[in-house]
């Protein structure tokens, strides 16, 4: 099917190139010439596993093309918007600047009995207004949301959990759905559930989704506050709670949070845009959830403060981790990032590595001290904090080899991803989050 992509971000660029995996015939439009052109090259502009291959897949088939111009996006049938909704600069509410430009930058293009299928994460009521602005053109809007991982954008975009298609319910509404299934045709056959929705309850899905995991995770963490105060173990607490099927282990990771471009931004969309309903107190608790997660990247400064004795000033602290989580360069309020920062801002000095989110953090935190090398950010080291769990460290890291490279044996595992035993045992002062 001919189909346009537009937005070529995180979401935009994965979408492009795995339609194009699949036999589609796309066409992803970025309004960044510079990100069109490498990704024209099969270059992917940012870390994700899988998508440089599919990229240069998707060239060298000829089913996969990029461009800054708009009216390439004429002649499709589905017109996917993968545009970015980032938090308004000084508010809470989801920012839709891109979401309408794109709209009108796409209107003279229209046809009628084209598709357009919303990806991004925007405010409940958003599809039914762009319905109205395009409704004159003949094209029919559908929610589509998207809940891929990154660092597993490519398998989740190929292989989802489930699909979530928001339609009118009239005779439109219904072709549209059936354009989309269409698209997905080889999961839905492979067995991935099909939900059919109105268009508010397709967009609920995605926010609902996002607070649930935030409140997860937040939860944990605030188990973890109690923990320390009561000299328990959140870890050992968490794998006691994962065994009840209700409950489930996933996503009750005690550490410094959650960030990243989605759970964050979102959480707070949610509730600003329950607000205007009239129903902010509703989700009133997803002020606590962000409370909790923020406390979190406070409480891993602390530790390592306390163990070296009250004060960081002068004192070399190795950071492993800059990006929100491994398997992705994204630093967007990137806990690791903001724990290093921190310690920074109170005279310490420290040294950033990571495997993948070098660049990105060197370049929005220029006060940081930098290190490619992991082995290079422990030397000398006072202290090291762990904040992404990387395999590099979780996995590949042996308390004797760092031993030998650091000043001070002191470690403080802000993601609970090491072996505390283990790195006791190799002379280490080992504190987790919320751990004995
Ligand atoms: C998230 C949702 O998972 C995805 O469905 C949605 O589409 C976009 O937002 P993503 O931001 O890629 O995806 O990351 P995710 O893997 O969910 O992790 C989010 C943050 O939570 C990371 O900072 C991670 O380190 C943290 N986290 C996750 C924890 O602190 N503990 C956990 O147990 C799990």
């Amino acid at each position: 099917m001919r189909m346009s992509v537009i937005g070529c971000g995180y979401l935009g660029a994965v979408h492009a190139a795995a339609m194009a995996s699949i036999g589609h015939d796309v066409v992803g439009i970025d309004v960044d010439e510079r990100k069109v052109a490498a990704l024209d090259a099969a270059t992917a502009p940012f870390f994700e596993p899988q998508l440089s291959e599919l990229l240069a897949e998707g060239r060298s088939s000829g089913r996969l093309r990029f461009s800054s111009r708009m009216a390439d996006a004429a002649g499709a049938k589905v017109h996917f918007l993968a545009v970015g909704t980032p938090q308004t600069p000084g508010g809470h509410a989801a920012d839709l600047r891109y979401v309408d430009a794109a709209i009108d930058g796409l209107l003279p293009h229209l046809r009628a009995g084209d598709v357009i299928a919303g990806k991004s994460t925007v405010p409940v009521g958003t599809a039914a207004r762009l319905a109205a602005r395009v409704g004159g053109s003949g094209a029919t809007v559908v929610w589509n949301p998207e809940f891929l991982r990154e660092g597993w954008a490519v398998h989740d975009t190929l292989a989802p959990d489930r699909l979530v298609v928001g339609a009118e319910t009239d005779a439109a509404g219904a072709r549209a759905v059936d354009v989309l299934r269409e698209v997905y045709i080889a999961a839905v056959e492979a067995g991935t559930p099909f939900l059919v929705t109105d268009l508010a309850t397709a967009e609920l899905v995605k926010g609902a989704a996002n607070a649930f995991l935030a409140t997860k995770i937040s939860f944990i963490n605030a188990m973890a506050e109690i923990a320390e105060a009561s000299g328990a173990d959140v870890a050992l607490l968490a794998d006691a709670l994962g065994h009840d099927s209700r409950i489930g282990r996933r996503y009750l990771g005690a550490g410094i949070g959650f960030g990243g471009g989605c759970l964050p931004k979102d959480i707070r969309a949610f509730a600003a845009r329950a607000e205007e309903l009239g129903r902010g107190e509703a989700v009133g608790f997803l002020h606590e959830v962000d409370a909790i997660n923020l406390r979190r990247r406070e409480r891993a400064v602390r530790l390592v403060v306390d163990a070296l004795g009250g004060l960081v000033f002068g004192r070399r602290i190795a950071v492993l981790g800059a990006a929100f989580k491994p398997f992705s360069d994204d630093i967007r309020d990137s806990p690791a990032l903001d724990v290093a920062v921190r310690l920074r801002g109170l005279g310490a000095d420290v040294v950033v590595t990571d495997p993948a989110a070098l660049d990105n953090a060197a370049a929005a935190h220029p006060q940081l001290g930098y290190a490619r090398d992991r082995d290079d950010a422990l030397r000398e080291a006072d202290a090291i904090v762990i904040v992404t769990e990387w395999d590099e460290y979780r996995r590949d890291l042996s308390p004797a080899h760092a031993g030998g490279l650091v000043r001070g044996r002191i470690v403080i595992d802000g993601r609970n991803c090491l072996d505390a035993a283990a790195w006791r045992a190799a002379g280490w002062q080992y504190h987790g989050m919320g751990r004995r």
